[in-house]
């Protein structure tokens, strides 16, 4: 029985690595790169669903068919982190019909959109005035306070958060739900946009309950720890499954201001868009290689290769002056997604610095790493605040059964005695040709994105929405950037 149970699950693993592959030749042939950036991107709410659902969801369900019972932990890791975060896809789908929502949790978004016009404003050389930015700030907190108290009945909203029963509340509207609230969390934090030094210098704000008391239990359900948001909810989740842009938090500012934020945004949303065939890939490579099925391996690994070369390309046609110009992104765009505040850590009572919003989240770079043994980026303290745990637990499985460390010692423990131990050093150089292609986004990374931080800015202090304002600086912006730069020079030297 347990054999026939084990030729089931392998025929079936076959299977889906053959419509992966005819699913990654299809990509190629079919799918420009350019339908997935934001300038094609259909913009009414009947068009026709767009690329990103039908790319995601044939290779979803194929995923999911296939992996959802299968034993091994890196199978079962994606089945479970598409079918439980990711309501069935990836990347995660989300609800934002609100006239679909229990009616207690509807004015979330309403006073989304009634106060978040009042956050942005086009000129920062009108935030130059300590006095006048901390007033601003307290009156939209207050204006914030008062429609939360009177609009949210907080007890309602736990009923329904709390209910478990499964059709109550689908995990695409919680995904929604998840975005914004951590948009309305972040609009309170800064109140004013741009980020103005006042806001900058606080260590400690406090958050009324309506958007304290459900973010706690959300965080518990992703399982993350930190009050700031991260980037699957305020940009993962900031899509409808049709691909369009949700919460834009410059509405009502000239339109390059918000395509700036759109078209940067959309860089982590494509990106993980055109990751999902290769995570199935790695997958696969791994499965093959656990079943000693060099061959299969190899072909898996091979086809990470050209789908990595779509992935990128992302970044590369948009993370330049023409999409994301310099000039608006440091004040418009990467303020709203910062945090910078600490909070008591209740189990070992130390106190904690929650960071914002980083490229650094995106689960692709983590998955890569992971798969081709590099060490993680994050610290343990940055994986816990802002990585969702079953982000956490795919890329732990892709590092521990990686081939990448096991090839040599396969060949010497004779594990492949048909001969095909010879095809270590092409799956190792499948392995390699990857790193390389890695390495070449590293250094396209620091050289593109250095310059976005060097944007005079005198409204704030030197700051990443990352890793929040920058220490050892002083007054020489130069000095507060050289630690950050020799961080991304090591993350280049270290891919190999
Ligand atoms: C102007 C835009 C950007 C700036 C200024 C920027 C800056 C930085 C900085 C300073 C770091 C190191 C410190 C930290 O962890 O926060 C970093 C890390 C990182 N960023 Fe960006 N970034 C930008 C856009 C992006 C985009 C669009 C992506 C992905 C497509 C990305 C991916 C990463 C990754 C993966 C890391 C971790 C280091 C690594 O694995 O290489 N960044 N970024």
């Amino acid at each position: 029985m347990e054999q026939i149970t084990l030729s089931a699950v392998l025929q079936a693993l076959m299977l889906i690595g053959l419509i992966s592959n005819l699913f990654g030749q299809w990509l190629q042939k079919h799918v420009s790169i350019s339908r997935l950036l934001p300038w094609k991107l259909p913009k009414s709410k009947d068009a026709s669903p767009s690329s990103e659902e039908s790319i995601s969801k044939p290779i979803a369900e194929s995923i999911l068919s296939t992996c959802k019972d299968s034993q091994h932990p890196c199978a079962h890791s994606l089945a479970t982190l598409l079918q439980q975060d990711g309501a069935g896809c990836w990347p995660p789908r989300t609800n934002h019909a609100v006239s679909s929502w229990p009616a207690a949790l509807r004015p979330y978004r309403q006073i989304w959109d009634d106060l978040s016009p009042l956050i942005p404003t086009p000129n920062s050389s009108r935030l130059l005035d300590d006095d006048a930015n901390k007033r601003r700030i307290g009156h939209f907190r207050c204006l914030m306070r008062e429609n939360l108290a009177m609009r949210i009945d907080i007890g309602q909203v736990m009923e329904v958060l709390e209910d478990d029963t499964p059709s109550r509340l689908g995990q695409d509207t919680v995904n929604a739900l998840y975005c914004c609230l951590a948009m309305l969390r972040h609009g309170y934090r800064w109140a004013v946009i741009p980020a103005v030094k006042v806001a900058q210098l606080e260590t400690a704000l406090d958050i009324p309950s309506e958007l304290g008391t459900p973010w706690k239990l959300l965080q518990r359900r992703y399982g993350l720890k930190a009050e700031s948001s991260n980037l699957t909810g305020t940009i993962l989740h900031n899509f409808t499954n049709e691909g369009e842009f949700v919460f834009n938090i410059n509405a009502g500012m000239p339109e390059h201001l918000q395509k700036c934020e759109e078209h940067f945004c959309r860089i982590s949303y494509s990106t993980e868009t055109l990751a999902l065939p290769i995570y199935n890939e790695m997958v696969q490579a791994i499965v093959a290689f656990d079943r000693s099925d060099k061959a299969a391996t190899l072909r898996h690994v091979e086809n990470i290769y050209p789908q990595l070369g779509h992935v990128l390309r992302v970044f590369y046609d948009t993370m330049h002056d023409g999409h994301v110009p310099r000039s608006l992104w440091l004040s418009h765009v990467q303020s709203f997604q910062a945090w910078g505040l600490d909070r008591v850590n209740a189990e070992t009572g130390e106190k904690v610095r929650d960071n914002g919003v980083s490229g650094s989240h995106l689960l692709f770079f983590q998955a890569l790493d992971s798969f081709l043994g590099i060490d993680r980026y994050l610290s343990h303290t940055d994986l816990l605040n802002s990585i969702p745990v079953r982000q956490r637990a795919f890329c732990e499985a892709l590092k521990k059964h990686s081939p990448r460390g096991r090839l040599s010692s396969g060949r010497a423990a004779g594990v492949a005695n048909d001969g095909s131990a010879d095809l270590d050093p092409m799956i190792e150089r499948g392995f390699s040709k990857i790193a390389e292609r890695l390495k070449v986004f590293r250094a396209a990374h620091k050289t593109r994105v250095m310059p976005y931080l060097s944007v005079p800015a005198p409204e704030r202090l030197p700051m990443t929405a990352g890793r929040s304002v920058l220490k050892g600086g002083g007054d020489n912006l130069a000095n507060a950037l050289e630690p950050l730069r020799a961080l991304l020079v090591k993350r280049h030297n270290d891919t190999v």
